[in-house]
């Protein structure tokens, strides 16, 4: 967890912290927060279909970690408006781009307890449980769209990754069962 997780997260504050050209350090931070979260969840989907497993690109250590940064992303937004809880729930319930990422992050939670074994015991279909994944990125996708007004490009990018994933997924449970 320290190399998936702390790492990356002590590199990203140093540069925003270090670097003079990064006027809102907040809203840099908060951004960078939310893609390396997809970034993550993207690792999550792509590694079972390459079979690429090791102690850092590891689906549950990626998975977990891809929640925390979430919860960081969250927790940032939350710093960011001085904790002012009336304004912060207007913006839930008035701001498409708010209510995506609160649904978005709502769903993680189902997948992040099941990913401990205390709770992988409780419940057997965890497996199930984390088929989520793929409604969490599909309302993070339009989550960012709603966020960003102009430079489609990074969207684009996660959009694709996203349709080949399913699609290799797809076509791999079709051969399965041929
Ligand atoms: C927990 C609820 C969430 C809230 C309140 C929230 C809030 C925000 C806000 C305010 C921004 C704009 C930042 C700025 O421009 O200064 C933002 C951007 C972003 N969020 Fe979230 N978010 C949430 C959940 C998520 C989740 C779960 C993810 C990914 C897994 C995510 C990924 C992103 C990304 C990638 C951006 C950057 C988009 C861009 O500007 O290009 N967010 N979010």
């Amino acid at each position: 967890m320290f190399r998936t997780l702390i790492t990356p997260l002590i590199i990203l504050f140093s540069y925003a912290l270090l670097n003079d050209e990064i006027f809102n350090k907040f809203s840099f931070l908060i951004t960078a927060s939310g893609y390396l979260a997809i970034v993550y969840l993207t690792v999550v989907l792509i590694i079972p279909l390459i079979n690429f497993q090791n102690n850092i690109f590891n689906t549950k250590n990626m998975g977990v970690s891809a929640f925390y940064l979430s919860f960081l992303h969250l927790l940032l937004y939350i710093y960011d408006n001085n904790f002012e809880f009336g304004f912060l729930f207007e913006d839930l319930v008035y701001r498409n781009y708010i209510t995506s990422g609160y649904i978005a992050f709502i769903l993680f939670l189902p997948m992040y307890f099941t990913s401990f074994s205390f709770f992988k015991n409780k419940f057997s279909n965890w497996r199930k449980i984390h088929k989520i994944i793929y409604l969490i990125y599909i309302i993070t996708l339009i989550h960012i769209y709603f966020v960003i007004k102009a430079d489609y490009y990074y969207l684009f990018i996660f959009i694709m990754l996203f349709s080949i994933t399913v699609l290799v997924k797809l076509f791999t449970i079709k051969k399965k069962y041929e």
